[in-house]
C-alpha cells in the first residue's frame, strides 16, 4: 500500500463557484484539491483526483484504488443519498474511507439525511465548507499514524 490518496467528487461538484454559492460557497472545485493537494504533501501523502457525473466512473475509480491507495476521501455529491453501488464499491475496497460534505445535509432537506456511504466510511466530515478538505487530510493522517 502506497501513501496515495484518492479524492473522489460526483454529480454537479464541477460547478463549484457558480452552484447555489449562497450553500456551497464561492470556492471552485479547483480551490478544494488545491486545498487538499496542500495539507496532503504537508502530511507525506500523494493526492490523486477525479470529478465525475457519472456514477460508474466513479465505482471504477474506487476499483482502481483497492490494494493501491492508502484512502479514499470522497464527496458524492447528491449520489451519496441512493448510489448503493458507491456503497458496496466501498465496502470492497479494503483502505481508509472519509466522507466529506462543504454543506451539513443533516441541517437540509429531509432527502438529504440519509447517506449509504456513512456506513461504510471510516468517518464523516459534514458543513466545513472548503476547510473540511484539511480535516479530511488530516483524518487520514492520523488514521495512518
Ligand atoms: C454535497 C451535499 C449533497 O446533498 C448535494 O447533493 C451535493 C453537495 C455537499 O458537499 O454539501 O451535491 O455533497
Amino acid at each position: 500500500m502506497t501513501s496515495t490518496v484518492l479524492l473522489l467528487h460526483g454529480p454537479n461538484l464541477n460547478l463549484l463557484g457558480e452552484r447555489e454559492p449562497e450553500i456551497y460557497g464561492s470556492a471552485t472545485l479547483e480551490d478544494h484539491v488545491a486545498t487538499a493537494r496542500t495539507a496532503a504533501e504537508g502530511a507525506g501523502l500523494t493526492l490523486e483526483h477525479l470529478q465525475s457525473n457519472h456514477e460508474g466512473d466513479l465505482v471504477e475509480a474506487i476499483h482502481g484504488a483497492r490494494g493501491r491507495c492508502a484512502a479514499i476521501i470522497i464527496n458524492p455529491g447528491a449520489l451519496t443519498h441512493y448510489a448503493w453501488s458507491l456503497h458496496d464499491a466501498l465496502a470492497a475496497y479494503d483502505g481508509i474511507v472519509v466522507e466529506l460534505h462543504l454543506s451539513n445535509p443533516n441541517a437540509r432537506e429531509p432527502w438529504r439525511h440519509t447517506s449509504v456511504i456513512s456506513p461504510v466510511a471510516d468517518g464523516s466530515i459534514v458543513g466545513f465548507g472548503g476547510h473540511g478538505y484539511a480535516l479530511a487530510v488530516e483524518a487520514v493522517r492520523w488514521k495512518l499514524s
